[in-house]
């Protein structure tokens, strides 16, 4: 049996000992991510795809602190980035140009530029882009395609089919040719990225669609098909995942798509999820205990309000996301007495709230132990797209980082932050204007 890679086998999020001590040394709010557990979901991945010519890419959206980078660049893994930031902070962290692959929906001269300068492969996503890398002297690109079926947890992580904004749609792929031949720009890869969160079944049907378009191309060398492998959120409600079964099927599919076409074709991957969403956890500490439920009424729920909220993590909120949640007393052991609660935020924002359905806005409490103020909140699963989409509404401080290294010692990895930080660039603005 396979390891299943389910946010809750974090090993950080039920030991209570480990978190108390967290809490007393670092303070709430508090992003604690897990070492080893980042190393076995890239390990995880490599033994699972068997095709030989395969470049595992790390989505850095998910996840872009320098310190989780660098682990997984230790594992062999190249970056696929979104941003020219992405590109810095991915060099940064010891990345060569070879390693990094750039995929943006915007794009400017400049950044083509930069990215050209550098020998960065781009992969470009509208024939707007193709003509933009003509002007500014690109003799080699991928193209992202969609296409036109995608799948993913939400719709609004689905990115294939006619209502998604992302690559060129299939039925354009001919112009797409005949555009980059005209600019003298080899197109060599393809590329297309369905959805997050995405069905693997859905997965291995769509990416044969992907492939049919990929026998177009002459100069093919790559084929990358994105990420959009799920982790489990619910260990109640996820099916897990048969990453094995889902590696072996992609690997006969490029070993018969390499045969056919004539030459060995570079498989791609480029998860981010499945990488990091279950190293992290985030701390937050219990600050009021509330109830609107009304006498002989079988209205109101109870609130307890912690202090985080959906600046640190937008998932519920943005997507009806499901996190685990659980809560440890300060001090004493575990209560007896149960309760249904809805888990909110500290924000001026009545969606600050963590226990949503899966439509983002019904209240969805939770059957928890008694919660009492000052106890702390452990919440999974925030490893990916949490800290990356993070905020500072309210202007409240930004959460410090902790890694809990290999050898099991914590190291801030990124501080808090400070009022400072937030007026920075206000400041800045101030000096420069009266200066
Ligand atoms: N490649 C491209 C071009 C992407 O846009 C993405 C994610 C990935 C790879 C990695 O997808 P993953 O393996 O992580 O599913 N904020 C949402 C997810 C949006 C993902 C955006 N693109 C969430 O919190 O679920």
């Amino acid at each position: 049996m396979s390891r299943v890679n389910s946010v809750t086998t974090n090993p950080v999020y039920r030991d209570d000992e480990l978190i108390r001590s967290l809490v007393e040394r670092y303070h709430t709010p508090l992003y604690v991510f897990d070492e080893a557990t980042i190393r076995q979901n890239c390990r995880d991945l490599k033994s699972a795809i068997e095709y030989p010519n395969t470049r595992i890419r790390y989505a850095c959206k998910a996840l872009t602190l320098g310190a989780v980078l660098r682990i997984i660049l230790s594992e062999g893994l190249w970056i696929d980035a979104s941003s020219l930031n992405e590109v810095h902070r991915a060099i940064c962290a010891g990345a060569s140009p070879q390693q990094i692959y750039y995929t943006g929906e915007g794009a400017t001269a400049d950044v083509y530029a930069h990215l050209v300068s550098k020998g960065i492969l781009i992969n470009c996503t509208s024939l707007d882009q193709i003509r933009l890398l003509g002007r500014v002297g690109g003799t080699k690109c991928s193209i992202r395609v969609n296409p036109g079926e995608g799948n993913g947890e939400t719709n609004k992580t689905n990115t294939g089919g006619p209502s998604s904004k992302h690559g060129i749609y299939y039925t354009e792929l001919d112009e797409a040719i005949a555009l980059a031949s005209d600019n003298g720009t080899l197109i060599n890869g393809i590329h297309s990225h369905i959805g997050s969160g995405t069905d693997l079944a859905a997965w291995l049907r769509i990416k044969d669609k992907t492939l049919a378009l990929a026998r177009r191309l002459p100069d093919l060398e790559i084929v990358n098909l994105g990420g959009g492998l799920p982790v489990v959120y619910d260990d109640q409600a996820d099916d897990a995942m048969p990453l094995q079964a889902w590696g072996s099927a992609l690997s006969k599919s490029m070993q018969q798509f390499s045969r056919e076409f004539g030459r060995e074709i570079e498989l791609q991957i480029e998860p981010g999820r499945y990488v990091v969403a279950s190293s992290g956890i985030l701390l937050a500490q219990t600050q009021a205990v509330k109830s609107t439920a009304e006498e002989e009424a079988a209205t109101g729920y109870n609130f307890v309000i912690v202090n985080t909220g959906l600046n640190h993590n937008i998932r519920p909120t943005l997507y009806g996301a499901y996190h685990p949640i659980r809560f440890v007393p300060l001090h004493g052991g575990p209560r007896d007495v149960a309760r249904d609660y809805v888990v909110a935020g500290y924000l001026c924002e009545s969606g600050d709230v963590f226990t949503v359905g899966r439509d983002g806005h019904t209240l969805k409490p939770r059957c928890l132990p008694e919660v009492q103020v000052g106890d702390l909140m452990v919440m999974a699963g925030v490893g990916a797209y949490s800290h990356s989409m993070k905020s500072e509404y309210n202007s409240m401080n930004l959460p410090a980082s902790v890694l809990i290294d290999a050898s099991g010692t914590p190291k801030v990895i990124e501080r808090r932050g400070t009022i400072h930080d937030i007026m920075r660039r206000e400041l800045e603005a101030y000096n420069e204007g009266v200066g």
